[in-house]
């Protein structure tokens, strides 16, 4: 199976600056990738350049097989996209936007509306003037739009920016359902890993133009998870350490009379009839887990790259 996007060295140079530096990622039916990172980081000129709205310096990008540069038509014939706002017209309705763009791709296209409208969830204010629509529900009239010619790669620049959490969690169910029911590959690009965390198969951490990290979002999970501390209040807390490490060659650090230690939920009980066993008083347990956020800004901070300046 050929991948549905091949993203390989892909880099832009603005003046004098490698604002995408060497991008490479490919995507399979049905994967949703997020591509994450903090303002500035190249996220939008990155999907620029996959859907052809600015040149590439260097690198390639191959959508279905067909080179986004060299077979431009066949490429993007299979990509659906909203890249910032939805370009939509607020005096029509959503429904008549929707007719405007179908038209472009022929009967096909007009004919799939209805179903497209149910699944982004519009059926009741389709047929309302844009100009009444909240942000969430220009948001899914984009997400419509960009599925009219039946894509088989979907990308959405920062689809969740403004939405409330209500909004979305519906955004997420209905890129879920693309992804599962329609086997579309999707990219989501944000600048919230948590965000994302309910969503995507694979993450994309972008940092100076540079991807730095590209883990599944299972591996995401184990390292939070492994990043977990529970923190135990107790009589003899270095006596408890020093059992720990004997015992379990667990690492801990002395806490005013707590001991600190990395531990899994699952190790916890052990852990604890042990120390019970030895005769150690535990006054409380507090896990310290890290959020998915931390998580984020440990690993931008840990793997800064070196200037980016040409
Ligand atoms: N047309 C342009 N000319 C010069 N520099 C540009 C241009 N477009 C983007 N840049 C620069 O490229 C870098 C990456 O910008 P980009 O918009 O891709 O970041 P981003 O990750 O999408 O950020 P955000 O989260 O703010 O949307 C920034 O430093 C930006 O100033
Ligand atoms: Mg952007």
């Amino acid at each position: 199976m050929i991948p549905v996007l091949s993203v390989n060295n892909l880099t832009k140079v603005y003046g004098n600056k490698k604002v995408v530096n060497g991008v490479t990622f490919s995507l399979m039916p049905g994967q949703i990738f997020g591509f994450v990172g903090p303002n500035g980081a190249g996220k939008s000129t990155t999907i620029r350049m996959i859907t052809g709205l600015t040149p590439i310096t260097e690198g390639s990008v191959r959508i279905c097989g067909y080179s986004v540069s060299r077979s431009f038509k066949q490429a993007i014939a299979s990509v659906g996209a909203v890249v910032e706002m939805p370009q939509l017209y607020p005096y029509l309705s959503g429904m008549k936007n929707l007719k405007l763009f179908a038209s472009f791709y022929g009967k096909k296209a007009l004919n799939r509306i209805p179903q497209i409208v149910k699944l982004v969830g519009m059926e009741n204010r389709i047929n309302d003037r844009l100009s009444t629509y909240s942000l969430g529900m220009k948001q899914r009239l984009g997400i419509a739009q960009a599925l009219l010619n039946r894509p088989k790669l979907l990308i959405l620049d920062e689809p969740t920016n403004g939405l409330d959490p209500n909004g979305i969690v519906e955004m997420r169910n209905i890129l879920k359902a693309l992804a599962q029911k329609e086997n579309m590959a999707i990219i989501i690009s944000s600048h919230n890993l948590a965000e994302l965390e309910h969503t995507c198969d694979v993450i994309g951490l972008i940092n100076d133009g540079k991807i730095i990290e590209y883990k599944t979002m299972k591996e995401i999970s184990e390292l939070v998870e492994s990043k977990q501390r529970v923190q135990l209040m107790c009589d003899f807390p270095n006596y408890a350490a020093l059992l720990l490490k004997k015992k379990y060659n667990l690492p801990s650090k002395i806490v005013g009379n707590s001991v600190v230690l990395p531990l899994r939920e699952s190790n916890l009980a052990n852990v604890i009839t042990y120390l019970t066993h030895k005769k150690i008083k535990i006054y409380s347990i507090k896990k310290m887990q890290k959020s998915l956020e931390e998580l984020y800004f440990d690993l931008l901070n840990s793997k800064r790259p070196s200037s980016s300046i040409i």
